[in-house]
Order: structure tokens, then C-alpha cells, then sequence
């Protein structure tokens, strides 16, 4: 499609420190594209080089197959929202979101109507002659990226805007931006830290560590299917049982950690006498009959350190053998949660569908990155 933005090989280098190392991603026009990750990793670095701020070591960068490369960032059709909004306190609304325009030369009747235009689109309709400092949290986002879009550009960069909203309004911002960038047909490309904000958001999440994509992929697959150790323990929460590949077969494998022998599934084709790590999500382990149950499914038997109600759903914690970190069980309040109390020994399970074997974090790069 036309405005298709495209990053190929891109590295960043501060002398010898690699910020960002080979990064190959696409992302189609209209695309609400998410780059998550820890501090450090490289997010806002890929943004100022998209946006030309800074330019790349090596690798291209590309919109609509024209390499971006030597145009300065005015020149560029992105816009960048910073995490602080950067809006001029004490001008008014209307003269904030016309800035764009106003700098491009823009006759004011003709930054008028857009400025009308994008007031009623953000719903601040009437809002124009008010000073940004009389707004909300809320509002003032909303004029920050009202004059982002007014100069019409093809991709819009979001540096964390929401990171200075508390949580309502943080996850109030979050319909409104989809539903504004689904108007817009605008590409998003939206970096944070908030695994929660980038699954609610995004077409596409790209999780990354230390200067590399570690996957691309939808919420869904992200969350179900993560390729590496480090996506499986960063996004959401994640059980780890580390040890040693047993057997490998059809696309199952065993492995012997110190709860005794557990199978899983090894999309990554771990082959026996490699360490590895068990992930399965504590909404897939289930409470299991105080008798052993045998067959395909895995149990565990562990005291409970605690039991933490948090409304719609019971946390039941266990003690997790060589491992700081209990093995967290979650199970939905649905009236019929049973009591566990603390040091009682519970038996859990779950399906070796539900489970994942990964190669443990930092054992080898390169799982992901392409798309
Ligand atoms: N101008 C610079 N000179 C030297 N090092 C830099 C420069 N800018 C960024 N870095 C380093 O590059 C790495 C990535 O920084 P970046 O700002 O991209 O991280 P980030 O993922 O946006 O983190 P955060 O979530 O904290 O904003 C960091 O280790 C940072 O210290
Ligand atoms: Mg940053």
C-alpha cells in the first residue's frame, strides 16, 4: 500500500554502545503498530530515528519505498507526541493544534477550519479559546495529538503519552486513541513500557530487549505463543519451572525439573539434554483432586504460601522448588473458589497444551525480529 513503512536492518550506535542492533520491521499504512519493552531497550531511539532526528548507524528506513535518509524531521510526514506533550501552556487550544500549520505558512482562515475540524474529531468541540493549562489530563492529550494530526501526516509517533494519566483515565485514553486512529487511518506507531496498554491497542506488538526484537505478532499471539523466554516472562504473568529436556517428540516434549518429569509443548524444537524453561500461565493451571490424578496431565504437589483475593479473580500462591518466584495459580471468582489455606499442600495441573517449552532467557538471539 502506499504509505507502508518500512525500518531494514536498522542500527544505532552511541560510540561503541549498540542501542539498537539490526532491527527489520513493515508496517503497513494504517496500522497501530506497538514497540514494547523495558527501560533501555531501545524504544524511543527507534522512534527519533523514524522520526529523523537522529539517523541510523546503518540500515534503511522507508515510507512508501522512499528512503527517508538525509530528510530533516520537519521534512518528514511523521509527527512525534512526546510522554510531557510539550503543548504551550498558556496559549489557547486553537492556537496550540494550528501551531503546525502556522509554522508551515497556513493562512489562519484555512487553520481555522482544520482547527475546527480537529476539535470536533478529539470531541473538544467549543473548547478552542480555552488555555491548555484550564484542561484536564485527558484533554490536554487530546489536544496533543489534535495538533499532531493537523499537519496531516502519514505516521504518527507516540512516545508513552499516557505514562502521566492515572490508571482510569490511562485506560479511558486508551478506546479513545484506537478509536481515533481507526478514524484517522493514520499509522500509530506507539511505544510503551504497559504490556497491558500494547495488547489493548495494537494490530501488531513488537517486544523488544536490549537494542533487539525479540517478536512481532498480534496481542493473542504474543501472549499465547511467545518465541523466547523473555517474551513469555514480560508480557503478562508466566509460571517458570526450569530443567532439563527429557524427550522430544511430534512437537511435545518432556522436561525434568525438580517437580519431577512435565510435558509441554516445543514449538522451538528443543532436543533432550538442553536446559530449558516450562512457561504455563497461572490461568492455566487448575486446583486438582486432593487424590493423584494420572494420565496426560501434569501435576504438581506444593505448599500454599498464600491465598490473595483480588475481586474477579483468587490468586493461590505455591511454593516453587529451586525458584524464588511461587508458582502462581489464578482462578476466576465464580462463586465457587475453594478455601485453600497457607502451608496446606495442594496439588495443581494443567494440560501440556497449555504449557510451553522455551530455550532460557539470553541463551541465543535471533528467534524472532523479521516480519
Ligand atoms: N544520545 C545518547 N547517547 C548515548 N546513549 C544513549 C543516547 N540515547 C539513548 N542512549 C542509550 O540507548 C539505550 C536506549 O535508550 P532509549 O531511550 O531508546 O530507551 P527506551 O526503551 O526508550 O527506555 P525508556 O522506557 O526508559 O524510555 C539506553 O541504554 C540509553 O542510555
Ligand atoms: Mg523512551
Amino acid at each position: 500500500m502506499a504509505n507502508d513503512l518500512e525500518l531494514v536492518d536498522v542500527v544505532k550506535k552511541f560510540g561503541a554502545f549498540t542501542a539498537v542492533h539490526g532491527v527489520n520491521v513493515a508496517m503497513p499504512q494504517g496500522e497501530f503498530f506497538s514497540f514494547l519493552g523495558p527501560s533501555g531497550c531501545g524504544k524511543t531511539t527507534i522512534l527519533r530515528m523514524i522520526s529523523g532526528f537522529i539517523d541510523p548507524s546503518a540500515g534503511a528506513i522507508r515510507l512508501a519505498g522512499r528512503d527517508l535518509n538525509g530528510i530533516g524531521p520537519n521534512k518528514r510526514p511523521t509527527a512525534l507526541i512526546f510522554q510531557n506533550l510539550a503543548l504551550f501552556p498558556l496559549m489557547s487550544v486553537a492556537d496550540n493544534i494550528g501551531y503546525g500549520l502556522m509554522v508551515r505558512g497556513v493562512a489562519a482562515s484555512e487553520r481555522r477550519k482544520v482547527v475546527d475540524r480537529m476539535l470536533e474529531l478529539i470531541a473538544l468541540k467549543g473548547y478552542g479559546d480555552k488555555r491548555i493549562d484550564e484542561l484536564s489530563g485527558g484533554q490536554k492529550q487530546r489536544v496533543a495529538i489534535a495538533r499532531a494530526l493537523a499537519v496531516e501526516p502519514k505516521v504518527l509517533l507516540l512516545d508513552e503519552p499516557l505514562s502521566a494519566l492515572d490508571l482510569k483515565l490511562r485506560q479511558h485514553m486508551r478506546h479513545e486513541l484506537r478509536a481515533l486512529q481507526r478514524r484517522t487511518g493514520v499509522t500509530f506507531i506507539y511505544i510503551t513500557h504497559d504490556q497491558g496498554e500494547a495488547l489493548a491497542m495494537s494490530d501488531r506488538v513488537a517486544v523488544m530487549s536490549q537494542g533487539r526484537i525479540e517478536q512481532i505478532g498480534t496481542s493473542t499471539e504474543i501472549y499465547n505463543n511467545p518465541q523466547t523466554a523473555f517474551v513469555a516472562a514480560f508480557v503478562g504473568e508466566n509460571n517458570a519451572l526450569a530443567g532439563k529436556v527429557t524427550a522430544a517428540d511430534y512437537g511435545y516434549g518432556a522436561i525434568e525439573t525438580a517437580f519431577g518429569k512435565l510435558r509441554a509443548a516445543n514449538p522451538r524444537g528443543m532436543k533432550p539434554g538442553e536446559a530449558s524453561v516450562l512457561f504455563v500461565r497461572p490461568e492455566r493451571v487448575r486446583l486438582a483432586e486432593a487424590k493423584a490424578e494420572t494420565g496426560s496431565d501434569n501435576v504438581i504437589e506444593s505448599p500454599v504460601l498464600d491465598g490473595v483475593f483480588e475481586g474477579p479473580v483468587a490468586n493461590i500462591l505455591l511454593e516453587n522448588l529451586g525458584s524464588e518466584r511461587p508458582i502462581t495459580v489464578t482462578l476466576a471468582n465464580d462463586g465457587a473458589t475453594p478455601r485453600v489455606s497457607r502451608g496446606e499442600r495442594r496439588r495443581v495441573r494443567f494440560s501440556p497444551d497449555d504449557a510451553i517449552l522455551l530455550p532460557p532467557a539470553g541463551a541465543a538471539h535471533g528467534a524472532g525480529g523479521h516480519a
